[in-house]
């Protein structure tokens, strides 16, 4: 058994790319978070935590938000996929914020945030998730281009099609930290 468990709440794929990728890298245990019933934290002295971007929050974050306690003294970092680049520098920090919120008043709080590119397939969404795109889209596709965000700018030009954004390469700095113990 290792000491370091990589939990992951995916809806498409792209943030279980990416845990599958880092548990192996980190020789560490991977769990889907669909899958967790009851999760022993005091089996592991560090924890990866990974979910997709959904309307600027992470996917499953709930389950480090009710376990802080558990979460103490322990060496933890969050991943996130998402359709924004992070190359710039506002949608981490953005991300970075919605975390810090979420886990606010405990150690946790703390923890780095690593921000991935991930991938969408309209042909595969959920109706919830197509009915919110589509609203988003009617929304921004009456803006004049020269006053769209560069996420905006992203769903308008990968609106309905199959974008592929994964690039397991970025997960390196979240390995080289858990690893620089
Ligand atoms: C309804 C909906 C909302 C989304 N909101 C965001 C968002 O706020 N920021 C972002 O970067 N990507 C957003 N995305 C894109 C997802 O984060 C992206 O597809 C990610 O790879 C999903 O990861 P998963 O397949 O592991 O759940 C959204 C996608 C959907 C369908």
């Amino acid at each position: 058994m290792s000491n370091t468990a990589v939990v992951y709440k995916s809806d498409y794929g792209a943030a279980r790319s990416y845990a599958i990728c880092i548990a192996k890298a980190l020789d560490a245990d991977l769990y889907n978070l669909r899958r967790i019933h009851e999760f022993d934290f005091s089996r592991y002295d560090a924890l990866v935590f990974g979910g997709g971007l959904y309307a600027g929050q992470v996917n499953g974050l709930r389950f480090l938000s009710s376990h802080t306690q558990e979460l103490e003294g322990k060496r933890l970092a969050v991943f996130t996929t998402g359709l924004s680049d992070p190359s710039i520098g506002e949608n981490v920090q953005r991300t970075e914020k919605a975390v810090a919120k979420a886990l606010v008043g405990s150690e946790a709080c703390s923890a780095p945030v690593f921000c991935f590119r991930g991938a969408l397939d309209y042909s595969e969404l959920s109706f919830k998730h197509r009915l919110a795109m589509a609203g988003l889209h009617s929304i921004i596709a009456h803006k004049k281009p020269d006053r769209l965000s560069p996420d905006e700018r992203v769903i308008l030009d990968t609106y309905g099609k199959s974008v592929d954004f994964v690039n397991l390469a970025a997960a390196d700095p979240l390995i080289e930290y858990m690893r620089s113990k």
